[in-house]
């Protein structure tokens, strides 16, 4: 049985204030619903906010829900003249569980290629981290028949110095789905899931495409939620939008999943 995972992607929003508020609601609320099958809960709080967020989520009781959290970013090297950057070293240090690695606002507005997001995979696996690969093709791309292939290429060079024996998760993220409210239906969805378990039973093995969790990303909300997490393929989802607002949220971290 593969980890079912939520995690809220919160981009550049919140002040600490708002973080702690949301945390302060959620965490409680999520107790109370907290089931007995395996799930993880995750969230990526914008860099400046990490520290604050890990400081509210280490004193939690031990009847409380387990949240985790990452990094949104991280660099390919833990120290040296990178202006600006974050260090996987130092995200571990900090108590973070896994980084996000090639989300589309990256890739398209900082111009991350995928050669450089190789590099970040494995700098966050050798700091002792989980990183996220999100992966997911252009309208144009689908539009002209060419998703298959753009997936297949970001895997491969993507994912070229991973070690799959090391903790990793993945996440599809159609680029025409994310905050466009134009969310894949759950077959469009299931469809590519089980492209990418294919590709990665190419690149590792099957065995390692089994255990892999692969998230659905884009437009992610609580009335769709369900219908793609009884989706056999789908392990997950990665929110931004709707994981702003801690009841949207979640409605979101606890829908069913049959096989868990
Ligand atoms: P969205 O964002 O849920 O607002 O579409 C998802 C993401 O970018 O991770």
């Amino acid at each position: 049985m593969r980890e079912f995972i939520v995690a809220a992607n919160w981009k550049l929003h919140k002040t600490p204030d708002e973080a702690v508020h949301f945390l302060r609601d959620f965490i409680p609320a999520l107790s109370g619903h907290w089931p007995d099958w395996a799930r993880t809960v995750l969230i990526f709080p914008p860099t400046l906010l990490c520290h604050t967020v890990a400081e509210h989520l280490r004193p939690a009781a031990s009847h409380e829900a387990w949240v985790l959290w990452g990094g949104q970013n991280c660099y390919a090297e833990n120290e040296g003249a990178f202006t600006g950057e974050n260090s996987p070293r130092v995200l571990k240090v900090l108590g973070a569980h896994s980084v996000l690695v090639g989300h589309s606002e990256r890739r398209v507005l900082f111009h991350e290629t995928d050669e450089l997001l190789a590099c970040k995979i494995k700098a966050a696996q050798d700091a002792g981290l989980a990183p996220m690969l999100c992966v997911g093709e252009q309208l144009e791309a689908r539009q002209s028949g060419k998703a298959w292939e753009l997936l297949r290429r970001q895997l491969k060079f993507g994912l070229q110095k991973a070690d799959f024996n090391k903790p990793l998760y993945l996440a599809y993220e159609p680029v025409w789905a994310i905050g466009t409210g134009l969310v894949a239906t759950p077959a469009q969805a299931q469809e590519a899931h089980a492209f990418i378990r294919s590709q990665i039973a190419e690149l590792a093995t099957s065995a390692v495409a089994e255990r892999l969790p692969i998230l659905y990303g884009g437009s992610v909300k609580p009335d769709n939620a369900q219908g793609l997490a009884d989706q056999a393929e789908i392990d997950g989802f990665l929110v931004g939008g709707a994981s702003l607002d801690p009841r949207s949220f979640l409605q979101i971290a606890t829908v069913l999943k049959k096989s868990c």
